[in-house]
């Protein structure tokens, strides 16, 4: 609109100017006429009553010379006459006009002395008039006196008045057909081809191939929709080639690496792109509090974890909201960019929320209701009405912003997690085509947990609108499979493990989530320098060294942990000065009271167990809260003689497989809760219940006994585990099953 208004305003401008200057001089030559057409009237009048003056004036007859004057003023427009003697004084004036003889006239004199008549623009009581006197003589060619005819001049404003309206309205209508016709024709030769070009081409983009580029001008905007269809038709013909390719190399490889889920997924979607959606987004700016400068961090999230090498791996979109204080700075006008930052693999999609709809959405319903709800660790989930409504609202908004990026074709979209149970119901009111997976990274509770929520017929109907869930193991499925049969109308296939609804069959699956393991070149380095600089900074020099990596979260455990260190010195005491446990702790939810809270505790207790176990510059835990970042975190796991997972109940937990990746020379010991997702998998970890302070500081004492080629045996075991089922596999695991599901 603003260029449109560019074009036009010049046009605009120039017509308004021409138009005005010649309106200005048009009404200058009207108004000449009109004075001068003024002047001939009263020297008309002033004329014809000179005679009958002159006659009163000699005879003296000032009744006759009054009736004169009297009878003159019904002319048309005259609004007065007066007849002045000889000397110049007024000795008959029209009876309204008395007030008149009052007004300085310095040029009567004049007139008597020259004897020639004159006429001017005067003014009287605030009015103009046109006053022309003439000189009546007598036979001798002596003045006699003076005649003065005063006509209304009013009549000419209101004329000229008139003419300004009327051109005024001619350049108003000229200015509205010139703009109107100059947009219809911007509009026609321009506008409307370019957009039906992008529209072509943005069908194009989302996979609608069957029709040819709508310009039909053969001029230069034609030239430019040939070329813009030539690259249409090579990226199609590119990527054709490129699934078949895949489909071949598929065939041949057996392990999977992220090539090899590259070819899957394009063998199998072939032109459909991956949509991802998630609350979390794996690249987030954010201000950096010390420099006042925006940066760029990796949140930590097992759902960032797991997620990212896949789309690194095969490209697609990562749409989520944008939670960092500098987020917006970085997209472009559609909240797109290219992530990574430094090696763009895929578009990041962020999705904007208030600070009501985060509140209501994240905060509570996602975090105080569902999160509790799902982990069994005796937090009391809280469920508010409007929180549940907010809730609802943000799902629709990620649904709108989902829709506007599908191809027209079957798109496949996978969703993560908790905070959107209702997302596929309203994708696929709009796009049945759709095919919708939804992985759960957390728990599913049990259908008696589950039915004290308020909400649970929406959430789950909204989750049965997904043809595929996914949960982290099969207990998980069979708890869900329970929830749907007991509290919604539908019907449970145990034999296909799917649930039917409305005559939607959703399926039902376990797909153990992974890291991208330690074969791919993803792995980060970590120099030796840096492994002798934390040595150094934190003095741990001859040191047995157990670490922890966790959101503060209370379903990780890390309370029982520090106790269970506590205890383990206590009982143990030549391990003191020998031992220390590293905590890596990213603060999360802060503006949860619980969070906040728990935070609160686990300061205090570092604060009280380091007090309590003190020898000189020696404290057993060493607490770091602060966000950091995996190349950060890095070399802690290589450093860390023991890593710790003690989560009261936890979905997956890829913390306990990020270590295991990492220890390349098998030097390392995995001590793993047993109500964590990974517990199933990793039997070679030291397995314990964290509830149990003493089994748990027991467990601790094995671990830094434990001789070397266990630990060898074992880490190898779980390496292997890792390696063969990592996250490339999870991910090749669910496409199969869904394209075995679905006709693409
Ligand atoms: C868990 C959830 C994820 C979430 C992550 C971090 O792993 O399953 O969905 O992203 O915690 O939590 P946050 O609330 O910081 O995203």
């Amino acid at each position: 609109m603003k260029k449109l208004l560019l074009f036009i305003l010049p046009l605009l401008i120039i017509v308004a100017i021409v138009f005005t200057v010649f309106g200005v001089i048009q009404v200058r030559f009207q108004e000449e006429k009109l004075r001068d057409d003024l002047m001939r009237k009263a020297r008309a009048v002033a004329e014809s009553m000179e005679l009958s003056a002159r006659y009163s004036l000699l005879n003296n007859d000032l009744r006759s010379a009054q009736r004169l004057a009297d009878r003159f003023q019904l002319r048309e427009r005259v609004q007065g006459c007066a007849i002045y003697d000889k000397e110049g004084k007024i000795v008959v004036i029209t009876q309204r006009f008395e007030d008149w003889k009052e007004k300085e006239k310095p040029y009567i004199a004049e007139i008597l002395e020259n004897k020639t008549p004159r006429g001017s623009l005067e003014t009287f009581k605030q009015y103009s008039v046109y006053s022309y006197i003439m000189p009546i003589m007598d036979d001798e060619n002596n003045t006699v006196g003076l005649v003065e005819v005063i006509y209304d001049t009013s009549y000419v404003f209101a004329m000229l008045t008139e003419w300004w309206r009327r051109i005024s309205l001619t350049l108003i209508i000229l200015v509205v057909l010139i703009a109107l016709v100059s947009l219809l024709i911007q509009w026609r030769i321009f506008i409307l081809p370019v957009k039906q070009l992008t529209e072509w081409f943005q069908h194009f983009q989302r996979g609608d191939i069957s029709h040819a580029h709508p310009v039909k001008d053969r001029g230069e905007l034609g030239k430019l929709a040939s070329e813009v269809e030539q690259v249409a038709l090579s990226l199609r013909v590119a990527r054709k080639t490129i699934s078949e390719e895949a489909e071949v190399r598929l065939q041949k490889e057996e392990l999977w690496t992220e090539g090899k889920l590259r070819d899957l997924i394009r063998a199998k979607l072939g032109e459909n792109a991956l949509f991802i959606v998630s609350n979390r987004e794996p690249f987030m700016h954010v201000i950096d509090e010390a420099f006042g400068m925006p940066r760029c961090i990796r949140p930590a999230s097992g759902v960032v974890t797991a997620l990212d090498p896949i789309l690194r791996a095969c490209g697609g979109t990562w749409i989520a909201h944008g939670s960092g204080n500098a987020d917006k700075k970085f997209t472009n006008s559609k909240n797109k960019l290219g992530v990574p930052p430094e090696d763009n693999r895929y578009i990041l999609k962020r999705v904007w929320l208030t600070k009501e709809e985060e509140d209501g959405y994240y905060y509570g319903f996602a975090n105080e209701g569902l999160w509790p709800l799902c982990h069994n660790t005796h937090t009391r989930p809280v469920f508010r009405e409007s929180d549940w409504q907010m809730y609802k609202e943000v799902n629709r908004k990620f649904a709108e912003s989902i829709l506007e990026e599908l191809p027209v074709k079957s798109p496949f979209i996978f969703i993560q997690d908790y905070h959107f149970t209702l997302l596929a119901k309203i994708i696929k009111e709009k796009r049945p085509d759709a095919t919708i997976a939804l992985f759960w990274h957390i728990p599913w509770p049990t259908p008696e947990s589950f039915s004290i929520c308020p909400y649970q017929k929406e959430i789950l109907d909204g989750m049965l609108g997904c043809d595929l869930i996914g949960f982290h193991v099969q207990n998980h499925c069979n708890n869900f499979l329970d929830t749907a049969n007991r509290l919604l109308e539908s019907r449970v296939d145990t034999e296909k493990f799917s649930v039917v609804r409305l005559g939607k069959e959703t399926f039902i699956r376990a797909f153990p989530i992974s890291v991208n393991g330690y074969f791919s070149g993803n792995i980060i380095k970590v120099a030796p320098e840096q492994i002798r600089t934390i040595k150094e900074e934190f003095n741990l020099q001859d040191k047995i060294i157990a670490l922890g990596v966790e959101r503060i979260d209370y379903t990780k455990g890390i309370v029982e942990r520090m106790l269970a260190v506590d205890r383990f010195l206590e009982k143990y005491p030549q391990y003191k000065n020998k031992f220390v446990f590293i905590q890596l702790a990213a603060p999360s939810r802060t503006h949860i009271k619980r969070y906040h809270d728990l935070m609160a505790e686990i300061d205090e207790l570092v604060e009280k167990k380091n007090w309590k176990h003190l020898e000189g510059s020696w404290r057993p835990i060493i607490y770091l809260k602060r966000h950091f970042s995996p190349e950060e975190i890095a070399p802690f796991f290589q450093l860390a003689d023991i890593c710790i997972v003690s989560s009261l109940h936890d979905g997956m937990n890829l913390v306990a497989k990020e270590y295991v990746s990492s220890k390349r020379d098998l030097n390392g010991v995995l001590i793993l809760s047993s109500f964590t997702g990974a517990a199933r998998e990793l039997t070679d970890a030291l397995q314990i219940n964290p509830y149990s302070i003493e089994e748990f500081a027991d467990s601790i004492k094995l671990a830094v006994e434990m001789p070397q080629e266990e630990k060898i045996k074992r880490m190898e075991n779980m390496r292997k585990i890792v390696s063969e089922n990592n996250v490339y596999r999870w991910a090749a695991n669910i496409i199969t099953e869904l394209t075995a599901l679905k006709k693409f």
